[in-house]
């Protein structure tokens, strides 16, 4: 069994982070969609939301699955039997950090990362920016799923 996560603050989740989801899902036995505590962002959503809506938007997917996690994303992997960490690139300015945390990880423990090429539909894609946009009533149907957009309308309600 080839295990690999998808770790991010997901809040929310984007169209372009279901995009990089599906297709590791396609080159692992096993996907982990893992929602990293990061206690020096204040999120939109709680943990608990973030997880069902990524529930919710990755049923369709039989071989993945939703987690949370407080702490180093290598102590996940290391006790979840995880072999890589797959993560999208979205522009040349997201590499410079990408490569330090996956030089880093690796180094900490041996775990490889998986550097995929975002869809270039997604590029500009990034949670704070849509909740940005959203929170001044522009329009973010687009951006990301359908579930996410209705629970972003009930949170902001369009107006500052
Ligand atoms: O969606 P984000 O906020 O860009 O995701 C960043 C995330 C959560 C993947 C990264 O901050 C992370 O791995 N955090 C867990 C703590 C950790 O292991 N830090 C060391 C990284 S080398």
């Amino acid at each position: 069994m080839r295990r690999a996560v998808c770790p991010g603050s997901y809040d929310p989740a984007t169209n372009g982070h279901l995009d990089i989801i599906e297709r590791a899902s396609q080159l692992f036995d096993e996907v982990v969609v893992a929602v990293l505590v990061n206690k020096k962002k204040q999120g939109l959503f709680s943990i608990d939301e973030r997880l069902e809506m990524l529930r919710e938007v990755t049923a369709k997917l039989p071989n993945v699955r939703v987690d949370s996690w407080h702490g180093l994303l290598v102590d996940y992997c290391r006790q979840n039997g995880i072999v890589a960490i797959a993560k999208g690139l979205r522009s040349v300015s997201d590499f410079d950090y990408e490569l330090q945390m996956a030089q880093m990880n690796r180094e900490l423990s041996g775990v490889e990362t998986l550097l995929m090429s975002n869809n270039p539909a997604y590029s500009f894609l990034s949670s704070s920016l849509v909740k940005e946009v959203a929170t001044y009533g522009g329009d973010v149907a687009q951006m990301v799923p359908p579930l996410v957009h209705k629970r972003l309308m009930e949170r902001l309600p369009g107006t500052e």
